[in-house]
């Protein structure tokens, strides 16, 4: 597979797709940038060029079938961060997440692109037990072939998503990685973070390996950062060639001293999805 240039980034004028179009460039992407929601700057090495027509900024619903196959036309490979990231109603969720992510394999399909980086999340195993692990006794890491445990209808979509990946890639041969991302932020701001973090700058490693790695198939990885506290199994992102170069660890005595270790008996601490198990955000719109 040629090592892929121009890449379309869906999602883009969110937190994640922010950092990422700005990170990205500096591994000689060409960006072009989807989003319902406008994105007012046009930084970032967004591609203006070939397949383009001009538009390198699309400002589009992933229900818009027509609009979906024109942003695709022509890109190298697709990462997909778009729709809904927090609980909300099934039937928000179905629009914007299961169906949205429908329509984008369709259109990769129907416009022969060969590999797309699924944004999955934490939460399609949201409910398995975390491990006991602290920097002095590490637990047992959570494997990706655990069983699914979704902790709300947003993390069920995600597994629908990994599921598509893997139904393009038997059926239609199109690649996905997809990546059960913790929490990228610039910084934890949480003690269950320093568990699931992943720098932007990791981030922006994870998806050059997912894009770049051959033979992928559809391949499921977690995202985050060589945390010292780490829950999960990193061995199939390290296997794409990840190589992460951050650690929480530094934040711990800070957060720690604010928040108190994760306590066993509060439910909010007792799965990986933290508090989604018990009372998650909701999406706002
Ligand atoms: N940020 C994280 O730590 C994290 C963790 C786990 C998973 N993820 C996943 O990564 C992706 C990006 O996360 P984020 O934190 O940047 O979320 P975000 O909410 O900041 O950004 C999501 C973007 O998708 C766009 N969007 C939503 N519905 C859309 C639709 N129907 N059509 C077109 N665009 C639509 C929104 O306008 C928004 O800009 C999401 O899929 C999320 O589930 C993120």
């Amino acid at each position: 597979m040629p090592a892929p240039r121009t890449i379309l980034l869906t999602g883009a004028a969110g937190g994640l797709g922010t950092l990422m179009r700005e990170a990205l460039p500096a591994y000689g992407y060409a960006l072009r940038l989807f989003d319902v929601r406008p994105i007012e700057d046009g930084d970032g090495g967004e591609d203006a060029g070939e397949g383009g027509g001009g538009r390198n900024i699309v400002t589009a619903d992933l229900a818009d079938k027509e609009a979906l196959r024109e942003a695709v036309r022509g890109v190298d490979a697709v990462v997909h961060l778009a729709g809904i990231s927090l609980e909300a109603p099934f039937e928000k969720i179905l629009r914007a997440n299961i169906e949205g992510t429908y329509n984008l394999y369709e259109a990769v399909r129907e416009e022969g692109v060969r590999r797309v980086v699924f944004a999955s999340s934490n939460h399609a195993v949201g409910f398995t037990p975390r491990p006991a692990t602290t920097p002095a006794e590490p637990g047992a890491l959570i494997p990706v072939n655990t069983a699914r445990r979704p902790d709300t209808y947003y993390g069920l979509s995600k597994g629908f998503g990994e599921d598509l990946a893997s139904l393009y890639w038997d059926l239609h041969g199109i690649e996905t990685v997809s990546i059960r991302i913790g929490s990228c932020f610039p910084e934890p701001t949480s003690v269950r973070m320093l568990s699931v973090w992943m720098s932007p700058a990791d981030g922006a490693r994870l998806l050059h390996a997912a894009l770049t790695a051959e033979g992928v198939g559809h391949t499921v990885v977690y995202g985050s950062s060589a945390n010292t506290r780490l829950w999960w199994d990193l061995s199939t992102a390290r296997a794409l060639g990840y190589e992460p170069q951050d650690d929480s660890e530094p934040y711990a005595p800070a957060l720690i001293a604010a928040q108190g270790e994760l306590d066993p008996a509060n439910p909010d601490h007792a799965h990986l999805g933290g508090h989604f198990c018990t009372n998650p955000p909701i999406w706002p719109y």
